[in-house]
């Protein structure tokens, strides 16, 4: 395996940080708003597609970030651009913070509705009315899980804000390679 550092990252990482960002987005853009109010209701989740969509989207994103953990490991070096060590530091708490979250998302998630007895409803019909190994688990009760779901739903967006900022910050007054180097590399003529 090549480990020579380069000044992007290899079409893999680029591919998985891109299709991430995109379909983290749109999970959030259509998070299921009163959800416990439609359950108390009696509406069944199937039949609302926002939520179907979200819950389908919010699980590839953990398919995503698993596959994505293990090509971490076997991947070529990642870029090494000189910089502060202050803004190094930030750059590598940011990441941590954001892979916390692409896996602590759907954990709340799964969380929130096999405590609460709701059920799973996915795209395809593919459905899974209880989740007893987490409804009888003692981590079940330790908090309300769908607003700690919502309130990181929120957070991962706040700081893929930040992060995105950060990296047009580099580009535009750093004037480093650090937004360059998760963007295809141009082939020389
Ligand atoms: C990247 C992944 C995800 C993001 C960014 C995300 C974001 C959010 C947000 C922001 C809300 C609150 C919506 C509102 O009140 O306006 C929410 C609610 C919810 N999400 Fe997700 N979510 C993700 C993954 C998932 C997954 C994988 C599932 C199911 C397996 C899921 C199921 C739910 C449910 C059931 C609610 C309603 C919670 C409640 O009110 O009790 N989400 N999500
Ligand atoms: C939900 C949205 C996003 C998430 C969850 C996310 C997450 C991440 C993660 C986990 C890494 C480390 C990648 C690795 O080592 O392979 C990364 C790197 C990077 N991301 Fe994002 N990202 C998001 C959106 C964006 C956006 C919108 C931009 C640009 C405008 C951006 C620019 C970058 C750059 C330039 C790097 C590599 C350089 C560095 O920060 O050290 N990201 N991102």
């Amino acid at each position: 395996m090549n480990r020579q550092s380069t000044s992007h990252y290899d079409a893999l990482s680029l591919a998985f940080h891109w299709l991430t960002a995109i379909v983290v987005t749109i999970a959030f853009i259509l998070g299921p708003e009163g959800f416990g109010r439609l359950m108390r209701q009696g509406i069944d989740p199937a039949t609302r597609s926002d939520i179907v969509w979200h819950e389908t989207l919010g699980l590839t994103v953990l398919a995503l970030t698993v596959l994505r953990l293990l090509w971490l490991a076997l991947r070529p070096a990642a870029p090494q651009i000189p910089m502060a060590g202050w803004m190094h530091i930030s750059a590598k708490l940011m990441h941590a913070a954001l892979w916390a979250l692409l896996l602590a998302l759907p954990v709340t998630a799964l969380l929130a509705l096999g405590s609460e007895s709701h059920p799973l409803t996915l795209l395809g019909g593919v459905r899974i009315d209880q989740m007893p190994l987490i409804a009888n688990s003692a981590i079940a009760k330790l908090a309300d899980w769908g607003e700690v779901h919502q309130f990181l739903g929120d957070a991962i967006m706040w700081l893929a804000g930040l992060h995105a900022a950060a990296a047009i910050y580099h580009h535009v007054i750093v004037k480093d390679g650090v937004l360059l180097s998760m963007l295809p590399a141009k082939r020389p003529r």
